[in-house]
């Protein structure tokens, strides 16, 4: 028996075990290297997929072997009834399809709402969160998000720890003038709160157009400013499709520090991940210049075995690798927020 049949593999050979949902690409929130400009959702309501159809495709996908679903946007939690679909989604990890099932349900968000809801998401079947976090000052935290939320997103950390939405991942987008000050502080607060600070490379995604290499500050030096300061050990010999190195303090347990830097470490030769916008389309990477329609085949009344062939057909079109790096890269039109992350 032919025991790869039921897989997803590229033309790379790499196998595709994880998905990432958009569920809106609306936020409520201005980062400066996402959506500075609150540009009109692209998305209408119709075509935007519905839960069921989202969770149709969830479903087909875990029998193909996607092991870890994340759901983010734009802000995953502006989505009326979010909890419905959360809780359908991670009934997927009880169910055995082609010996496959889900083993990761998670969610990506600005944090806004997490207060009230986290406990109510873990006990439907989430398993783990990641907030964004791009300053540790109010005044500076407003300039960046668009949104005077800091004290709102601490105590959303705290509840999700208390929620045991753990590992939580704290991600920290460094940009050169703007919050490249605070890396230390980052590091010292992931001690503080024993969690995962995640520092990640400016990436030509926002759609102000403003991102600037000059504007990137590399991982290796982020790596270093902490290093000076908090001794660091690298916690994995290889980072396998994981895309950020991992380190653990030398003198304490307490806290992590994650560095992921797409910009100037490529790391899509291991990648195994596929991305679904919110209206439906697959993205096989996200600087993809194509787009493909899973939302019109679905639509269309075919069964699911056509679906699953229009899938492995897509999944073989993915790109060895971005192109951030070659002279003629150009930025796609379509932004973080839409994307998700
Ligand atoms: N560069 C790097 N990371 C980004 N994110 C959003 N836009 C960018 C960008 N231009 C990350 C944020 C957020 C996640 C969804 O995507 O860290 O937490
Ligand atoms: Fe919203 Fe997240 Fe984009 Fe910020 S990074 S604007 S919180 S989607």
């Amino acid at each position: 028996m032919d025991t790869n049949k039921n897989k997803l593999f590229d033309s790379y050979g790499r196998q595709i075990r994880d998905l990432r949902i958009s569920l809106t690409d609306r936020c409520n929130f201005r980062c400066f290297y996402c959506l500075p400009n609150g540009e009109p959702p692209l998305a209408r309501k119709d075509t935007i997929l519905t839960f069921e159809e989202i969770y149709k495709i969830s479903k087909i996908f875990v029998s193909l072997g996607i092991e870890k679903i994340r759901l983010t946007g734009g802000e995953p939690m502006l989505r009326r009834d979010i909890e419905t679909l959360i809780e359908k989604i991670a009934s997927l990890k009880a169910e055995n399809s082609n010996n496959h099932q889900l083993k990761d349900l998670a969610l990506t968000t600005n944090g806004f709402s997490i207060p009230e809801k986290a406990q109510k998401l873990k006990d439907l079947g989430l398993d783990r969160l990641t907030l964004s976090l791009d300053s540790l000052k109010p005044a500076k935290f407003k300039e960046i998000t668009g949104k005077d939320e800091l004290e709102n997103v601490l105590n959303s950390i705290k509840t999700a720890k208390k929620a045991s939405l753990d590992p939580i991942k704290i991600n920290a987008v460094i940009v050169r003038g703007v919050n490249d000050e605070e890396i230390v502080d980052f590091a010292k607060f992931a001690r503080e709160y024993d969690i995962s600070m995640r520092f990640i490379e400016f990436m030509p995604l926002d759609s102000g157009h403003d991102w600037k290499r000059e504007k990137v500050v590399s991982g290796k030096e982020i790596q270093e400013k902490i290093n000076e300061v908090f001794p660091l050990e690298l916690k994995q010999k290889s980072r396998g499709a994981e895309t950020a190195w991992n380190y653990k303090f030398a003198d304490t347990d307490k806290g992590e520090i994650g560095i992921i830097a797409p910009v100037t470490e490529m790391f899509c030769g291991a990648c195994s991940r596929i991305r679904l916008t919110a209206d439906g389309q697959i993205r096989t990477c996200l600087f993809s210049d194509t787009e493909h329609n899973l939302r019109d085949v679905l639509r269309s009344g075919t069964n699911d075995k056509e679906i699953i062939e229009f899938i492995k057909q897509v999944v073989l079109k993915k790109e060895a690798s971005h192109q951030i790096n070659k002279e003629d890269f150009i930025q796609p039109s379509r932004t973080m927020s839409f994307i998700g992350g």
